[in-house]
């Protein structure tokens, strides 16, 4: 292959195929750059030795695809070119076959200036030439492998579940298929497999998994494709622990293939702890947690402080750290505090910021002093302090989550602004301590939906309650519109595996137990009918002898992405669609014709 000739194979016959990667034409000589995946090999075409063959060469352009039978030969010392592994030899030319020619493309794959990401989505496959993309799309392939080949050996099947089948309850919007055969009747896409993989335990598949595709129609972001590949595996009897072994299995497998090696087990935190000390539930453990300052203990000043900024002194009061921001100025430090994003924080949920800390030192000296100790901040650190003003009314429980939210989202702007030379917050390198893991246990199992002012599951209704919990459900098992039920406070057995603040993914034990699944339901505010026709097999299953069973799903394309240091899921899969849902290339979504409506008994308003 292009990439694979080196200096020991001189003197050998070889034959390569391969993309015409770029001419140049010395009069005399000419020189082919020819690129399959695994690299680029250059060709000489030498007039004296063979004027036909060079002036076939001549009409050689940018991406035809060619074929020659050469001898491999040493490069001048002048011209070895120590960028590329071939780069000590070339391969002299004895024959060419012109395989194909080509339009000339709208970029070129060799270039290293990019075009705009709407022509490299439209022409992807010329784009995914690209070295970059061939890489990416070959990481993906070892990290699957890796993944499908660790699950196997530790006993667990790989077992297909249908994609035309009906909702599940993951939260998104479901992708609808039209029956034809039931006129208005329509298959759901899965948003992921859940319900048929605890099927397969209520089945005896005791170990599943599946690298599946799951569907989902929501916002898009950066991390977030409406198709995606879950990592998807549930087990029978398992604790918590043993879900968690699996998962570190088959990232320490995954992450070797990439060349990395990581440090097992994860380190765990609760999603109380996570939310208070860095302000939300997908921790980035490369930044310092946030420091609630009355830990610092020297309660005069605090209160002093608290009094003149008119600061609430029933919630914490954070200090927020970026380490090495390097120089920054008075002024920008005094200018941080009304930038727009930070007004925004503020007039949510009215916090005062104190980031000019030279005044801070001057005004509360003890204060600072221990601050500066208790949190090592050092000289060149960016820090500041932010509470919640006393013009924030609302109770003390529902505002430390939303006021740690608040600083967490501070905390991150201000990293992405002011860490970027610091080394531990750079994008993703190649080196293992940028990899920090962390479990993230303890969720709540319902969470409030202040729009639709009603409790929701958090993670899905099939998740399991701490047993110490169970009382306080069966409790309020009818305030499902009630925001200050305690069905706030109760715990689930749920866990999410985070990466370099990036959730990667979400599990849980499941209910296993029929009368609990109905509470839930219940609880949820779901009428006996509702639930029944929604999940009515599902509670059925559930009631012929379930062993107690729990899982979890990862992403493989936010793993794939983080692993290859890229920003978008757009650049690890292979044909991802636009943030607005589209696939440039094949363009779709596209209106049908009246006739195939017409057969599915539907009629579009738009
Ligand atoms: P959850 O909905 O948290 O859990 O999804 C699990 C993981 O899938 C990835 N993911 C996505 N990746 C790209 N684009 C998306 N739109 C997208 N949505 C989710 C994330 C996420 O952590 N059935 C449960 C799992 C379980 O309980 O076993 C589930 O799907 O990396």
């Amino acid at each position: 292959m292009c990439g694979e000739l080196r200096l020991s194979d001189g003197g050998i016959p070889a034959v390569l195929m391969g993309w015409v990667n770029r001419r140049r034409d010395l009069g005399n000589l000419i020189f082919l750059d020819v690129r399959d995946r695994s690299g680029i090999t250059q060709i000489v075409f030498n007039k004296e030795r063979d004027p036909g063959l060079h002036a076939k060469a001549e009409s050689l352009r940018n991406e035809y695809v060619v074929a020659v039978v050469g001898t491999v030969k040493q490069r001048d010392p002048s011209t070895v070119n120590p960028n590329i592994p071939t780069g000590e030899v070339e391969l002299v030319a004895e024959q060419l076959r012109i395989l194909n020619d080509s339009r000339q493309p709208p970029f070129l794959p060799g270039e290293s200036v990019l075009p705009n990401e709407e022509m490299r989505l439209k022409y992807r496959y010329i784009d995914l030439r690209r070295d970059v993309m061939q890489k990416n799309i070959e990481l993906r392939h070892s990290v699957a492998a890796s993944i499908r080949n660790y699950l196997s050996v530790h006993g667990f099947f790989e077992i297909e579940t249908p994609f035309m089948t009906r909702s599940t309850p993951e939260g998104a919007r479901d992708y609808l298929v039209p029956s034809r055969v039931q006129p208005g009747s329509f298959y759901a896409l899965p948003q992921s497999p859940q319900m048929f993989k605890q099927i397969l335990m209520i089945s005896g598949f005791d170990r599943y998994f599946q690298i599946v595709r799951c569907f989902r129609d929501e916002d898009l972001r950066a991390d977030r494709q409406p198709e995606f590949t879950q990592i998807d595996l549930e087990m029978s009897y398992p604790q918590q622990q043993q879900v968690w072994e699996v998962v570190e299995g088959f990232l320490t497998a995954a992450f070797k293939t990439a060349g990395h090696e990581i440090k097992t087990p994860f380190p765990r935190m609760s999603y109380d702890q996570a939310l208070r000390l860095y302000g939300n539930d997908k921790p980035d453990l490369r930044l310092p947690p946030m420091m609630d300052v009355r830990q610092a203990g020297t309660p005069g000043e605090l209160d002093e402080f608290t009094s003149k900024f008119k600061i609430r002194k029933d919630l914490p009061v954070q200090l927020i750290r970026i380490p090495k921001a390097g120089d920054i100025s008075g002024t920008e430090r005094r200018t941080i505090g009304t930038y727009g994003a930070y007004q925004q924080a503020q007039a949510a949920s009215f916090i005062q910021l104190m980031t000019d800390t030279k005044r801070f030192a001057r005004d509360f000296p003890a204060l600072s002093e221990k601050l500066i100790q208790s949190a090592k901040i050092e000289p060149d650190d960016l820090w500041l302090l932010a509470g919640a003003l006393q013009t924030d009314a609302t109770s003390t429980a529902q505002s430390v989550e939303h006021f740690c939210a608040r600083c967490g989202f501070l905390r991150l702007d201000l990293a992405q602004k002011y860490a970027a030379k610091h080394r531990a917050f750079e994008k993703t390198g190649q080196s293992e301590k940028d990899f920090k893991f962390l479990w993230v246990t303890d969720f709540p199992m319902f969470e409030w939906d202040a729009a639709a002012r009603r409790w929701n599951p958090a993670h899905h209704p099939f998740t399991s309650l701490h047993e110490e919990d169970m009382a306080k459900l069966e409790a309020n098992l009818d305030t499902v519109h009630d925001p200050a039920s305690p069905l706030g406070e109760i715990r689930a057995l749920a866990y999410d595996v985070v990466l370099n603040g990036t959730e990667l993914g979400s599990g849980s034990i499941r209910i296993h137990r029929q009368d609990i699944q109905k509470k839930i339901f219940q609880a949820l505010g779901m009428s006996e009918e509702e639930a029944k026709s929604r999940f009515g097999f599902f509670l059925e299953a559930l009631e012929y002898g379930t062993p107690p069973h729990g899982g979890i799903a990862l992403g493989l394309d936010r793993i794939v992405m983080i692993l290859a240091g890229a920003d978008s899921l757009r650049e690890v899969i292979p044909f991802p669609k636009t943030a607005r849902a589209v696939d440039l290339m094949v363009d779709a979504p596209t209106p049908v014709s009246e006739a195939q409506l017409k057969e599915l008994g539907i009629k579009t308003t738009r």
